[in-house]
């Protein structure tokens, strides 16, 4: 496991937005990120599970969540700059923004793979978080010091037989990061980096691997010490690396020339 030992108050006075927000990797990531002291902006696609989360961060005395219902699948780029707009005045500036939603799509071999469900899954994967980038950038650039985490698979890394859409958008999200770090870098202080979660005990590790038990994996708590870190200042001089939050030796370091 990523190893990292985060202050209390880590991020204090932080605004932070986590898509998928509502289960998974990212309703854990969003609590966390509050227990440590952030402003979190809850993004996803079901206002019911958004507004669980918010309860649970409230009944814990922790920052004020704020929910903003979103289908990644349907936004438009006016979407995107309603949202940029809607932060904008709420809060005036971004600390960090975490790429975590996603879909999994259909795991079939690519001579199979239907069109339709290869449009979706990287739409949501790699179209919407490049969309939403593009806009939030500018609020991302107000602040003293923020943070684009993109999450990445273990199959972006190495292709596997019939993971299809899915894999192929995890090598484009790398490829997104790397080409926005070495963009900012020099330019602004915002970072840029990929979590890659490895196995992790949510309902979409259940649906890639049904035959596995589910308690072999760890909880998505397990892994949060990458995530607290890379929405942190120490993190500060960090870009355009991939961290595999289940790794001790982890970030791989790509030369940003
Ligand atoms: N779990 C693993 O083993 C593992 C391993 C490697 C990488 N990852 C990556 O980690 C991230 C989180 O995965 P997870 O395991 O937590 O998956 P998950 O439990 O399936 O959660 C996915 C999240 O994405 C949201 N989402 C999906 N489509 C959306 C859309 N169109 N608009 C808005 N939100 C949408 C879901 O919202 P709803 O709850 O409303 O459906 C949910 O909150 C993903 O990027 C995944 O690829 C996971």
């Amino acid at each position: 496991m990523f190893e990292y030992n985060a202050p209390d108050n880590l991020l204090k006075d932080k605004i932070i937005l986590v898509t998928g927000a509502g289960s998974g990797i990212g309703r854990t990531a969003a609590l966390t990120f509050a227990k440590y002291g952030a402003t979190v902006i809850l993004l996803g696609r079901t206002t019911s599970k958004l507004e669980e989360v918010y309860d649970e961060i409230e009944e814990n005395g922790w920052p004020q969540a704020a929910i903003y219902p979103m289908n990644l699948a349907g936004a438009t780029e006016q979407d995107y700059t309603n949202l940029a707009n809607t932060l904008d005045d709420e809060f005036g500036r971004l600390d960090g923004l975490l790429h975590n939603a996603g879909l999994l799509g259909e795991l079939k071999a690519i001579a199979q793979y239907d069109l339709d469900k290869w449009n979706e899954v990287m739409h949501v994967n790699v179209t919407a978080p490049f969309l939403m980038s593009r806009e939030l950038l500018p609020l991302l650039r107000k602040a003293d010091s923020s943070s684009i985490a993109f999450t990445s698979s273990s199959v972006g890394h190495k292709g596997r037989a019939h993971w299809g859409a899915y894999s192929i958008s995890k090598f484009a999200t790398e490829g997104l990061m790397q080409v926005m770090a070495d963009e900012e870098d020099g330019l602004s202080q915002v970072r840029v980096n990929t979590i890659n979660p490895g196995g992790t005990r949510t309902s979409m590790r259940a649906s890639a691997f049904p035959g596995e038990d589910p308690m072999s994996r760890p909880t998505p708590e397990d892994i949060m010490p990458a995530y607290l870190y890379l929405m942190g200042d120490e993190s500060q001089s960090v870009n355009g690396q991939t961290f595999h939050a289940q790794q001790p030796g982890s970030p791989e370091t790509h030369n940003i020339v």
